[in-house]
């Protein structure tokens, strides 16, 4: 059952959130007006959606969808809010998945799946498959998130990315209502893309995830600094645990805490260039930092190029540049999303003129 409750009893409430949360959750699913997002984007920005909606199954999403003047306003899907610039208030539905559960499904020869539900934390679920000595996932350690917002960009980070252990997922179709179960090929991964960033964008909602983590573990070390960190801590061949504690210790040391200071993660993707580009630039900048692609074209870290421009730790307005790592805009307080295009926008055009190379902005603009 889907209740509707006065604005004005809503409005009332907009300050106190909390309050007005147990309010709703304790009638089913209600849906609220005005709701603020500040405590529910990692950046944290102040904005409110003109409706809110905690999604605890697909049924709430059936009854969004059968609802007139519900399934006609604008919507925005939220996860952790973890990668998320909202750039002023919402108006439109937010659907927050809240859908809780994670289970081990089956297994044949070579892989076990695992499944959890799109409200899953990302980094409680990649250590409760430790704990139950499934190993795979331990390079995704501590990136913040969701488990239902993971696909959607294809959230990777020292040497691994999600699609390298995906196995299906099951999504809820808001065009026909239906509920659809797709494999790796169909969710079309790439590097931070999916379809779900394009086609599916404003027509899925990803209900579960499920994961195929291989019988044969072997420890992925291609990445260099992990590989010197596990290095002055462990001796001999490392466990999965141990690569996970080093990829924490790692980014604990680099990253900002979102629970500290408002941040969305890496703020713009690193350009990928053609090896002629590539050729070029490095005969002008032959500290440049780049990773050759399978297919010959080149990737090149944003955050080496936002450094050499000089940007690292420097503030505009109320939004800066992170000390130890350029590629992450921070909120120094008080930031509104003008003020983080603002920013977004003079790095992107320092970039540009001094390498030529535009910067595309990695998390969701809404
Ligand atoms: N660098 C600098 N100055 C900086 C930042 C980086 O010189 O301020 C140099 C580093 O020294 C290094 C290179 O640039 O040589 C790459 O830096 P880093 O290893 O920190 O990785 P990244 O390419 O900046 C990517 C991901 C991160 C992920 C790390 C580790 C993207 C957009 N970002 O960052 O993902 O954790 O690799 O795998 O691909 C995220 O998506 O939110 C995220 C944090």
């Amino acid at each position: 059952m889907l209740y509707i409750l006065a604005e004005n009893f809503y409005a009332a409430a907009r300050r106190y959130n909390r309050a007005a949360m147990n309010t709703a959750t304790s009638q089913a699913q209600a849906i609220a007006s005005h709701w603020s997002l500040q405590a529910l984007n990692t950046f944290g920005i102040a904005a409110t959606a003109r409706a809110y909606l905690r999604v605890s199954s697909s049924a709430d999403l059936q009854a969004v969808r059968a609802n007139t003047a519900l399934s006609t306003l604008p919507r925005l899907v939220l996860g952790g809010g973890s990668n998320l610039i909202l750039s002023g208030d919402f108006d439109g539905l937010v659907l927050h998945l809240a859908n809780q559960g994670k289970r081990i499904v089956s297994e044949d020869n070579t892989h076990i799946i695992v499944s959890a539900q799109a409200g899953e934390n990302w980094h409680e679920f990649v250590q409760w498959t430790l704990v139950q000595n499934l190993p795979g996932l331990e390079n995704l350690s501590l990136i913040p998130g969701s488990v239902g917002a993971a696909p959607i960009q294809n959230i990777g980070a020292y040497g691994s990315e999600l699609k390298d252990f995906f196995h299906s997922l099951t999504y809820f179709d808001f065009l026909t209502g239906e509920i659809c179960v797709v494999d790796r090929e169909a969710c079309r991964f790439a590097y931070r893309d999916s379809i779900f960033k394009q086609e599916l964008r404003d027509r899925a909602v990803i209900l579960d995830v499920s994961f195929a983590l291989p019988k044969q573990w072997q420890p992925n070390l291609s990445y260099a600094e992990l590989k010197h960190e596990l290095t002055t801590t462990v001796v001999v061949a490392p466990t999965a645990r141990e690569i996970s504690e080093a990829v924490i210790a790692i980014r604990r040391r680099k990253l900002p805490d979102p629970a500290v200071i408002g941040n969305a993660g890496s703020f713009f993707k690193n350009p990928v260039v053609s090896k002629e580009v590539h050729a070029v630039l490095l005969e002008k900048y032959p500290q440049l930092v780049s990773y050759v692609q399978p297919d010959g074209s080149v990737k090149l870290a944003a955050g080496w190029m936002i450094d050499q421009c000089g940007w690292k730790g420097k503030s505009l307005g109320a939004v800066g540049v992170h000390e130890k790592q350029a590629l992450v805009l921070i909120n120094r307080g008080g930031a509104s999303g003008a003020d983080v295009l603002k920013l977004a926008r003079a790095i992107q055009e320092d970039v540009r003129q001094r390498f030529g190379v535009t910067l595309e902005i990695e998390p969701v603009l809404v």
